[in-house]
Protein backbone atom coordinates (compact mmCIF):
# COMPACT_ATOMS: atom_id res chain seq x y z
CA UNK A 1 0.00 0.00 0.00
CA UNK A 2 1.44 3.40 -1.11
CA UNK A 3 -0.17 6.78 -0.21
CA UNK A 4 2.12 9.34 -1.45
CA UNK A 5 3.13 11.66 -4.37
CA UNK A 6 6.68 9.79 -4.95
CA UNK A 7 4.86 6.46 -5.95
CA UNK A 8 6.00 5.19 -9.84
CA UNK A 9 3.94 7.55 -12.26
CA UNK A 10 1.94 4.66 -14.20
CA UNK A 11 0.17 5.25 -17.81
CA UNK A 12 -2.50 3.04 -18.76
CA UNK A 13 -2.72 2.90 -22.44
CA UNK A 14 -6.33 1.51 -23.13
CA UNK A 15 -8.78 2.99 -21.16
CA UNK A 16 -11.41 -0.62 -21.61
CA UNK A 17 -12.88 -3.34 -19.35
CA UNK A 18 -9.31 -3.96 -18.00
CA UNK A 19 -7.56 -0.69 -18.28
CA UNK A 20 -10.63 0.48 -16.02
CA UNK A 21 -10.25 -2.35 -13.76
CA UNK A 22 -6.07 -1.40 -13.44
CA UNK A 23 -6.74 2.19 -12.98
CA UNK A 24 -9.09 1.36 -10.29
CA UNK A 25 -6.43 -1.43 -8.85
CA UNK A 26 -4.25 1.47 -8.69
CA UNK A 27 -6.23 4.15 -7.16
CA UNK A 28 -7.58 1.10 -4.30
CA UNK A 29 -3.60 0.70 -4.35
CA UNK A 30 -2.96 4.28 -2.98
CA UNK A 31 -1.79 5.55 -5.86
CA UNK A 32 -2.90 9.00 -6.16
CA UNK A 33 -4.88 10.22 -9.17
CA UNK A 34 -1.83 12.42 -10.15
CA UNK A 35 0.46 9.55 -10.38
CA UNK A 36 -1.45 7.46 -13.12
CA UNK A 37 -2.80 8.78 -16.84
CA UNK A 38 -4.90 6.77 -19.36
CA UNK A 39 -4.90 7.00 -22.87
CA UNK A 40 -7.94 5.86 -24.48
CA UNK A 41 -8.79 6.31 -28.40
CA UNK A 42 -12.19 6.81 -27.59
CA UNK A 43 -12.65 10.95 -26.32
CA UNK A 44 -16.01 9.83 -24.67
CA UNK A 45 -14.57 7.05 -22.81
CA UNK A 46 -11.67 9.17 -21.67
CA UNK A 47 -13.82 11.70 -20.10
CA UNK A 48 -15.88 9.34 -18.50
CA UNK A 49 -12.69 7.97 -16.92
CA UNK A 50 -11.15 11.27 -16.06
CA UNK A 51 -14.39 12.42 -14.15
CA UNK A 52 -14.95 9.34 -12.64
CA UNK A 53 -11.66 8.71 -11.60
CA UNK A 54 -9.76 12.63 -11.22
CA UNK A 55 -6.77 11.12 -13.75
CA UNK A 56 -5.64 12.61 -16.60
CA UNK A 57 -6.59 11.39 -20.03
CA UNK A 58 -6.24 13.01 -23.32
CA UNK A 59 -2.32 12.52 -24.30
CA UNK A 60 -1.18 10.25 -26.89
CA UNK A 61 0.23 7.16 -26.08
CA UNK A 62 3.93 8.81 -26.52
CA UNK A 63 3.26 11.45 -24.81
CA UNK A 64 2.20 9.42 -21.56
CA UNK A 65 4.98 7.05 -21.99
CA UNK A 66 7.30 9.52 -21.89
CA UNK A 67 6.50 10.46 -18.46
CA UNK A 68 5.81 7.12 -16.99
CA UNK A 69 7.93 4.98 -14.69
CA UNK A 70 5.31 1.87 -15.86
CA UNK A 71 3.55 1.64 -19.17
CA UNK A 72 0.69 -0.52 -18.76
CA UNK A 73 -0.71 -2.07 -21.59
CA UNK A 74 -4.57 -2.58 -21.80
CA UNK A 75 -5.18 -2.43 -25.69
CA UNK A 76 -6.60 -5.33 -27.82
CA UNK A 77 -3.69 -8.10 -28.58
CA UNK A 78 -4.06 -6.68 -32.13
CA UNK A 79 -3.25 -3.26 -31.10
CA UNK A 80 -0.46 -3.65 -29.10
CA UNK A 81 2.32 -3.63 -32.22
CA UNK A 82 1.06 -0.14 -33.46
CA UNK A 83 0.91 1.00 -29.68
CA UNK A 84 4.53 -0.16 -29.30
CA UNK A 85 5.56 1.51 -32.33
CA UNK A 86 3.79 4.59 -31.01
CA UNK A 87 6.11 4.77 -27.36
CA UNK A 88 9.27 2.41 -28.50
CA UNK A 89 11.51 5.83 -28.89
CA UNK A 90 9.79 7.91 -25.87
CA UNK A 91 9.86 5.28 -22.61
CA UNK A 92 12.21 6.66 -20.07
CA UNK A 93 15.28 4.31 -19.56
CA UNK A 94 14.83 1.86 -17.02
CA UNK A 95 10.84 1.94 -17.31
CA UNK A 96 8.67 -1.35 -16.82
CA UNK A 97 6.50 -2.06 -19.42
CA UNK A 98 3.29 -4.27 -18.43
CA UNK A 99 0.86 -5.93 -20.75
CA UNK A 100 -2.26 -7.82 -20.02
CA UNK A 101 -2.90 -8.71 -23.63
CA UNK A 102 -3.80 -12.22 -24.39
CA UNK A 103 -1.53 -15.03 -26.18
CA UNK A 104 1.36 -11.85 -27.21
CA UNK A 105 4.84 -13.67 -25.49
CA UNK A 106 7.02 -11.60 -23.86
CA UNK A 107 9.67 -12.05 -27.23
CA UNK A 108 6.70 -9.79 -29.05
CA UNK A 109 7.21 -7.09 -26.86
CA UNK A 110 11.26 -7.56 -26.62
CA UNK A 111 12.00 -7.61 -30.17
CA UNK A 112 10.06 -4.32 -31.01
CA UNK A 113 11.26 -2.65 -27.99
CA UNK A 114 14.73 -0.91 -27.26
CA UNK A 115 17.18 -3.76 -25.96
CA UNK A 116 17.03 -4.49 -21.82
CA UNK A 117 13.52 -3.20 -21.64
CA UNK A 118 11.94 -5.04 -18.28
CA UNK A 119 8.67 -6.49 -19.78
CA UNK A 120 6.19 -8.29 -17.74
CA UNK A 121 2.75 -9.97 -18.82
CA UNK A 122 0.09 -10.22 -16.67
CA UNK A 123 -2.77 -12.55 -16.95
CA UNK A 124 -5.83 -11.37 -15.30
CA UNK A 125 -9.92 -12.11 -14.77
CA UNK A 126 -12.58 -10.27 -14.98
CA UNK A 127 -13.53 -10.72 -11.12
CA UNK A 128 -10.76 -8.21 -10.76
CA UNK A 129 -13.13 -5.88 -11.30
CA UNK A 130 -14.28 -6.59 -7.89
CA UNK A 131 -11.21 -7.21 -5.68
CA UNK A 132 -11.47 -11.00 -6.50
CA UNK A 133 -9.38 -11.89 -9.38
CA UNK A 134 -6.71 -14.27 -9.80
CA UNK A 135 -3.54 -12.70 -12.22
CA UNK A 136 -0.61 -14.65 -12.94
CA UNK A 137 2.64 -12.61 -13.89
CA UNK A 138 5.45 -13.77 -15.99
CA UNK A 139 8.80 -12.03 -16.06
CA UNK A 140 11.30 -11.36 -18.84
CA UNK A 141 14.88 -11.30 -19.65
CA UNK A 142 15.63 -7.75 -18.36
CA UNK A 143 12.97 -7.95 -15.60
CA UNK A 144 14.50 -7.59 -11.71
CA UNK A 145 13.03 -9.05 -8.67
CA UNK A 146 11.84 -5.24 -7.88
CA UNK A 147 10.11 -5.10 -11.11
CA UNK A 148 7.57 -8.07 -10.30
CA UNK A 149 6.97 -6.70 -6.69
CA UNK A 150 6.24 -3.88 -8.23
CA UNK A 151 3.60 -5.42 -10.46
CA UNK A 152 2.19 -7.30 -7.24
CA UNK A 153 1.97 -3.96 -5.69
CA UNK A 154 -0.11 -3.04 -9.01
CA UNK A 155 -2.29 -5.41 -8.91
CA UNK A 156 -2.96 -6.21 -5.38
CA UNK A 157 -6.07 -5.02 -4.68
CA UNK A 158 -7.63 -6.78 -7.58
CA UNK A 159 -6.88 -10.10 -5.62
CA UNK A 160 -4.62 -12.98 -5.75
CA UNK A 161 -1.24 -12.90 -7.86
CA UNK A 162 0.57 -15.50 -8.57
CA UNK A 163 4.39 -15.68 -10.43
CA UNK A 164 4.49 -18.27 -13.15
CA UNK A 165 6.81 -18.91 -15.93
CA UNK A 166 6.03 -18.01 -19.22
CA UNK A 167 5.40 -21.47 -20.52
CA UNK A 168 2.42 -21.98 -18.19
CA UNK A 169 0.80 -18.79 -18.76
CA UNK A 170 -1.66 -20.93 -21.58
CA UNK A 171 -2.44 -22.92 -19.37
CA UNK A 172 -3.74 -20.33 -16.29
CA UNK A 173 -5.39 -18.80 -19.69
CA UNK A 174 -7.83 -21.74 -19.64
CA UNK A 175 -8.24 -21.99 -16.07
CA UNK A 176 -8.19 -18.48 -14.46
CA UNK A 177 -8.54 -16.90 -17.76
CA UNK A 178 -11.53 -18.11 -18.97
CA UNK A 179 -12.48 -20.25 -15.58
CA UNK A 180 -14.88 -17.51 -15.14
CA UNK A 181 -17.11 -18.53 -18.24
CA UNK A 182 -16.91 -22.61 -16.50
CA UNK A 183 -18.19 -20.87 -13.60
CA UNK A 184 -20.91 -18.77 -14.92
CA UNK A 185 -22.02 -21.85 -17.06
CA UNK A 186 -22.47 -23.81 -14.01
CA UNK A 187 -24.20 -21.16 -12.49
CA UNK A 188 -27.11 -20.79 -15.00
CA UNK A 189 -27.00 -24.84 -15.11
CA UNK A 190 -27.93 -24.91 -11.50
CA UNK A 191 -30.28 -22.09 -11.94
CA UNK A 192 -32.20 -23.92 -14.73
CA UNK A 193 -32.31 -26.60 -13.06
CA UNK A 194 -34.02 -25.47 -10.36
CA UNK A 195 -36.88 -23.99 -12.85
CA UNK A 196 -36.92 -27.33 -13.98
CA UNK A 197 -37.55 -28.70 -10.26
CA UNK A 198 -40.44 -25.90 -10.11
CA UNK A 199 -38.64 -22.61 -8.35
CA UNK A 200 -38.59 -19.05 -10.13
CA UNK A 201 -35.93 -18.46 -12.18
CA UNK A 202 -34.88 -15.30 -9.95
CA UNK A 203 -35.10 -17.60 -6.67
CA UNK A 204 -33.08 -20.90 -8.46
CA UNK A 205 -30.49 -18.00 -9.81
CA UNK A 206 -30.02 -16.18 -6.10
CA UNK A 207 -29.61 -19.46 -4.63
CA UNK A 208 -27.09 -21.18 -7.11
CA UNK A 209 -24.81 -17.97 -6.82
CA UNK A 210 -25.14 -17.90 -3.14
CA UNK A 211 -23.95 -21.51 -2.93
CA UNK A 212 -21.33 -21.19 -5.66
CA UNK A 213 -20.15 -18.50 -3.71
CA UNK A 214 -19.96 -19.71 -1.10
CA UNK A 215 -18.21 -22.84 -2.10
CA UNK A 216 -15.75 -21.10 -3.24
CA UNK A 217 -15.17 -19.11 0.41
CA UNK A 218 -15.58 -22.20 2.35
CA UNK A 219 -13.10 -23.77 0.12
CA UNK A 220 -10.88 -20.65 0.37
CA UNK A 221 -11.36 -20.54 3.89
CA UNK A 222 -10.72 -24.00 4.90
CA UNK A 223 -7.72 -25.01 2.77
CA UNK A 224 -9.22 -28.51 2.56
CA UNK A 225 -9.32 -30.15 -0.68
CA UNK A 226 -12.09 -30.08 -2.85
CA UNK A 227 -12.53 -34.07 -2.57
CA UNK A 228 -12.73 -33.74 1.15
CA UNK A 229 -14.93 -30.92 1.10
CA UNK A 230 -17.69 -33.06 -1.01
CA UNK A 231 -17.20 -35.94 0.68
CA UNK A 232 -18.05 -33.85 4.06
CA UNK A 233 -21.50 -33.18 2.33
CA UNK A 234 -22.18 -36.63 0.98
CA UNK A 235 -23.79 -38.45 3.69
CA UNK A 236 -24.15 -42.39 2.76
CA UNK A 237 -27.14 -43.19 0.76
CA UNK A 238 -28.07 -39.59 0.68
CA UNK A 239 -29.04 -37.12 -2.11
CA UNK A 240 -25.60 -35.25 -2.91
CA UNK A 241 -23.50 -38.90 -3.56
CA UNK A 242 -26.99 -39.63 -6.22
CA UNK A 243 -26.42 -36.15 -7.96
CA UNK A 244 -22.78 -36.43 -7.88
CA UNK A 245 -22.84 -39.94 -9.49
CA UNK A 246 -24.95 -38.23 -12.51
CA UNK A 247 -22.31 -35.67 -12.68
CA UNK A 248 -19.66 -38.08 -13.25
CA UNK A 249 -21.95 -40.24 -15.58
CA UNK A 250 -23.03 -37.50 -18.05
CA UNK A 251 -18.94 -37.06 -18.36
CA UNK A 252 -19.30 -33.17 -16.46
CA UNK A 253 -15.32 -34.03 -15.20
CA UNK A 254 -13.91 -35.20 -18.55
CA UNK A 255 -16.24 -31.85 -19.92
CA UNK A 256 -13.98 -28.85 -17.99
CA UNK A 257 -11.20 -31.01 -18.46
CA UNK A 258 -11.84 -30.88 -22.44
CA UNK A 259 -12.84 -26.90 -22.38
CA UNK A 260 -9.77 -26.30 -20.23
CA UNK A 261 -7.17 -28.28 -22.95
CA UNK A 262 -9.09 -26.40 -26.18
CA UNK A 263 -8.50 -23.12 -24.22
CA UNK A 264 -4.46 -23.82 -23.46
CA UNK A 265 -5.18 -24.69 -27.32
CA UNK A 266 -6.88 -21.69 -28.64
CA UNK A 267 -3.88 -19.56 -26.49
CA UNK A 268 -1.04 -20.60 -28.55
CA UNK A 269 -3.26 -20.70 -31.42
CA UNK A 270 -3.99 -16.64 -31.15
CA UNK A 271 -0.36 -15.73 -29.82
CA UNK A 272 1.08 -17.42 -32.91
CA UNK A 273 -1.40 -15.28 -35.21
CA UNK A 274 -1.09 -11.85 -33.06
CA UNK A 275 2.62 -12.58 -33.59
CA UNK A 276 2.95 -13.60 -37.12
N1 LIG B 1 -11.52 -8.33 -20.26
C1 LIG B 1 -10.96 -9.42 -19.74
O1 LIG B 1 -11.55 -10.22 -19.03
C2 LIG B 1 -9.50 -9.71 -20.00
C3 LIG B 1 -8.90 -10.78 -19.32
C4 LIG B 1 -7.55 -11.04 -19.57
C5 LIG B 1 -6.84 -10.24 -20.44
N2 LIG B 1 -7.46 -9.22 -21.09
C6 LIG B 1 -6.69 -8.42 -22.03
O2 LIG B 1 -6.86 -7.06 -21.72
C7 LIG B 1 -6.71 -6.31 -22.93
C8 LIG B 1 -7.82 -5.31 -22.99
O3 LIG B 1 -9.05 -6.02 -23.01
P1 LIG B 1 -10.43 -5.29 -22.68
O4 LIG B 1 -11.43 -6.35 -22.48
O5 LIG B 1 -10.19 -4.26 -21.64
O6 LIG B 1 -10.68 -4.59 -24.10
P2 LIG B 1 -11.49 -3.25 -24.41
O7 LIG B 1 -12.59 -3.08 -23.41
O8 LIG B 1 -11.80 -3.25 -25.88
O9 LIG B 1 -10.42 -2.12 -24.08
C9 LIG B 1 -9.41 -1.69 -24.96
C10 LIG B 1 -9.50 -0.16 -25.01
O10 LIG B 1 -8.35 0.35 -25.67
C11 LIG B 1 -8.79 1.37 -26.55
N3 LIG B 1 -7.79 1.53 -27.63
C12 LIG B 1 -7.79 0.95 -28.85
N4 LIG B 1 -6.70 1.33 -29.54
C13 LIG B 1 -5.99 2.17 -28.74
C14 LIG B 1 -4.79 2.88 -28.88
N5 LIG B 1 -4.05 2.79 -29.99
N6 LIG B 1 -4.36 3.63 -27.85
C15 LIG B 1 -5.07 3.72 -26.70
N7 LIG B 1 -6.25 3.07 -26.51
C16 LIG B 1 -6.70 2.30 -27.51
C17 LIG B 1 -10.12 0.88 -27.05
O11 LIG B 1 -10.85 1.94 -27.59
P3 LIG B 1 -11.84 1.64 -28.83
O12 LIG B 1 -12.98 0.88 -28.26
O13 LIG B 1 -12.19 3.01 -29.30
O14 LIG B 1 -11.05 0.84 -29.83
C18 LIG B 1 -10.72 0.32 -25.78
O15 LIG B 1 -11.39 1.29 -25.02
C19 LIG B 1 -6.75 -7.29 -24.09
O16 LIG B 1 -5.46 -7.41 -24.66
C20 LIG B 1 -7.17 -8.60 -23.46
O17 LIG B 1 -6.50 -9.71 -24.08
C21 LIG B 1 -8.78 -8.94 -20.88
Amino acid sequence: MTDDTTAPYVAVLGGGVMGETLLSALLGGGWTPERVEVTESAAVRANELASRYGVRTGASNAEAAARADVVLIAVKPNVVGSVLADVRDRLRTGALVVSVAAGLPLSFYESRLAAGTPVVRVMPNTPAVIGKGASAIARGTATEPGHLVLVERILDSTGLVVRVDEKDLDAVTAISGSGPAYAFYLIDAMAEAGVLLGLSRDLATRLAVATVEGSAALAAESGDHPVVLRERVSSPGGTTVAAVRELDAHGVRAGVVAAAQAARDRSRELGAAYSS
